[in-house]
């Protein structure tokens, strides 16, 4: 095939933005055929929501799902998953009990090198992972799975730079904020329609013990009323167009909600929206194992005039 000059490609677009956080209990709770260990349910409010979500997006024509999981932690620069295809198995450290699935994902090494080109030139410190031995993390696949089980559309897969950690918040935004911006940019350059996803939950004090039935809704709650306080603050942000006072109060946020938008995938998709005045629409909320978890879609496709 021959490949048209950038002038007469059709110009790419991100069609959706949306937080997809990643307990691997909700994965366990749908018992697909991936996942050994089998459930009785549980969580349907969130399994419900993304429902709702896969609903959405399936009326929305895409080419690639671009994803940021908080749990592939790099400590120097982002890293992006850059080779076509993974497979393997994938055992949650944490919850072994609840998640041992069997993942197989193409990637569009493409885009990602765009992303990745663009990111360097801008002073990011960035590197394609190239080991085909690669376990991908249980945050990718999960999200991965719960916007499309059947892994039938590519991933770019981008690491969390872990600045707040060996920074601050503050530092982690300034990051986020420019590789956001680069990732629009390449997006609309490849000529491609884009869904973009921050793999991340909202508050994230979590209980210290499992239920002995992991999956008893009788034992499941917030972690406390100040984790309430806070997933709701931040959701009547989102849900009222006010993204911009969830980026200025993202350092009291992530710090006392603990909440691991540390990680960086919301201020990353904030920005790859072009921090939204228009409202997101709430498909799902519900906890898991006392974290806060938003289901939440950024319609672009309805609100930005240059999307097509
Ligand atoms: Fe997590």
């Amino acid at each position: 095939m021959t490949e048209l000059p950038p002038t007469l490609m059709a110009k790419g677009s991100i069609v959706a933005g949306c937080l997809a956080p990643h307990p691997p209990h909700l994965v366990y709770a749908e018992n697909p055929p991936q996942n050994e260990p089998t459930s009785e349910g549980g969580w349907e409010q969130l399994r419900w929501g993304y429902e709702r979500l896969r609903e959405s997006l399936s009326k929305i024509d895409h080419d690639v799902l671009v994803l940021l999981s908080p749990h592939w932690q790099t400590y120097v620069g982002t890293h992006f998953l850059g080779i076509p295809h993974f497979e393997g198995l994938s055992v949650d450290p944490v919850f072994p009990n609840l998640f041992r699935y069997t993942y197989d994902m193409n990637i569009d090494v493409e885009l990602s090198q765009a992303i990745h080109d663009k990111a360097k030139g801008s002073g990011l410190a960035v590197k394609m992972m190239e080991n085909p031995d690669f376990r991908v993390d249980y945050g990718t696949i999960t999200t991965g799975h719960m916007v499309n089980p059947a892994f039938d559309k590519p991933l770019v897969v981008i690491s969390s730079n872990r600045s707040t950690h060996y920074y601050s918040v503050e530092v982690m935004q300034e990051m986020m904020m420019e590789l956001g911006r680069v990732t629009r940019e390449a997006i609309e350059e490849s000529g491609k329609k884009a869904v973009i996803l921050a793999s991340n939950s909202l508050s994230h004090r979590h209980f210290t013990t499992e239920s002995e039935v992991p999956e008893d809704m009788s034992k499941e709650h917030i972690a406390s009323h100040a984790m309430h306080l806070w997933d709701m603050r931040i959701i009547d942000y989102m849900r009222t167009g006010q993204a911009q006072r969830i980026l200025d109060e993202m350092p009291e946020f992530t710090e006392q909600a603990i909440a691991e938008s540390d990680g960086g995938g919301l201020t990353w998709l904030l920005s790859t929206l072009k921090v939204p005045d228009y409202p997101a629409i709430l498909h799902g909320y519900g906890t898991i194992i006392g974290t806060g978890n938003a289901i939440v879609e950024w319609p672009c496709y309805a609100n930005e005039g240059d999307v097509q």
